[in-house]
């Protein structure tokens, strides 16, 4: 009796086994040959090579486990475009370059666009696995790389440059990890470039080790828990912004440098290292802030982007970080409960608050 269900067992474990493990293809695109070919032709499991040289197309791809390995392959915005999944995603008329997307995505209407990017409203499968890398994703003026309903996409060593809305956007999605990628606009400017990274999903999130410069807001924290380690987030307004009730935040470890001149003088927000802003129990440890006009910097949501409901940042821990050379390393106008212990910080607004518990 044991035998055979022992038996039973291993039969039930080699069968699920072999349905897990997809077939592995590659699929080497040809000198003068498109990649959406290449990905049009792909099943679950391949692997697309791309080699190198000037590629003028926008990239859609649908099929989940699907693996996209350039070797300086650089991708530029055709004449024209298709529409997809990511057409108006970061306002009327938008478009990716490469737009991973699961299938019937609902996203919110347009004419409720709120000036950032189109919430996801439902997905109806999710794109699985899909993997990006080694590619040089130039002057797309919407998007650089968008995911919309992926779940366990990898961007991984990139470079995204020009895309003025966001280089990298996800949306909808769960365990998406970008990490090791370039992301910038033009060098010292931002005015026509929004945000270099943003991520709005539904859980697990991590953004690691990315090298973000010239853009309005580096890094958009939009999703609970997101992880953010060892980003050098540098040249921008906002260095990493966490909205209106997005909680438990994790930003550790990262370099949060030189705010660009040109940036609002008037409001600390947008001229900061990390702004809370009406963030709920994120951790800010072990960052070092250099050359900021404003390090961290927490405040009570108004309530103008959540239809005049107003969210008190509270919860929050700013632990053991690093400040040099910031025209004030922390300013605090909220009337939650926040922590800030440990951190070397000097300067202050209010003034004394920098190494004390906060109540
Ligand atoms: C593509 O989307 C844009 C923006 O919504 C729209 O103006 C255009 O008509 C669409 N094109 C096609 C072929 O559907
Ligand atoms: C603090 O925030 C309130 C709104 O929440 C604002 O009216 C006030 O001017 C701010 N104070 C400072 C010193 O910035």
């Amino acid at each position: 009796m044991n035998y055979l269900f022992e038996h039973l067992l291993l039969l039930l474990s080699l069968l699920t086994s072999l349905s897990l493990s997809l077939p592995h293809r590659t699929i080497n695109v040809k000198r003068g040959g498109t990649i959406q070919s290449a990905i049009n032709l792909a099943k679950p499991g391949t692997t697309i090579i791309v080699p190198p040289g000037v590629y003028t197309e926008q990239l859609s791809i649908t099929t989940s486990h699907i693996t996209l390995i350039g070797h300086n392959s650089i991708l530029t915005p055709p004449s024209t475009f298709k529409n997809n999944t990511c057409t108006n995603l970061a306002g009327g008329g938008t478009q990716a370059g490469i737009c991973i997307s699961g299938s019937k995505i609902v996203l919110q209407d347009l004419k409720d666009f709120n000036g950032e990017h189109l919430k996801v409203l439902s997905v109806g499968k999710s794109i699985k696995g899909t993997t990006i890398t080694g590619f040089t994703i130039k002057n797309f003026g919407g998007l650089g790389i968008a995911i919309v309903g992926g779940e366990n996409t990898v961007i991984n060593g990139n470079t995204v440059t020009s895309s003025s809305q966001y280089g990298v956007l996800t949306v909808g999605s769960e365990n998406t990890k970008i990490s090791n990628n370039v992301v910038s606009s033009v060098p010292g400017v931002f005015q026509f470039y929004f945000i270099g990274i943003c991520m709005d999903d539904r859980s697990s999130v991590t953004i690691s080790r990315n090298d973000i410069s010239s853009y309005f807001i580096g890094l958009c924290v939009q999703t609970p828990r997101a992880n953010v380690y060892e980003n050098y987030v540098h040249g921008v307004c906002a260095g990493a912004f966490v909205d209106p009730g997005v909680e438990g935040a994790r930003i550790r470890r990262n370099r949060f440098a030189d705010t660009l001149p040109s940036c609002p003088a008037n409001t600390p927000v947008f001229s900061s290292g990390v702004t809370i802003s009406g963030g709920i129990g994120t951790l800010v440890e072990g960052n070092r802030f250099e050359s900021l006009r404003n390090g961290v910097v927490i405040v009570d949501d108004d309530g103008g982007d959540n239809g005049g409901t107003k969210v008190v940042a509270r919860g929050n821990v700013v632990l053991g970080n690093w400040f040099r050379g910031d025209g004030v390393d922390l300013v605090v106008n909220s009337t939650g409960r926040n922590v800030v212990r440990g951190s070397g910080c000097r300067t202050s607004s209010p003034q004394g608050i920098c190494r004390i518990h906060l109540y």
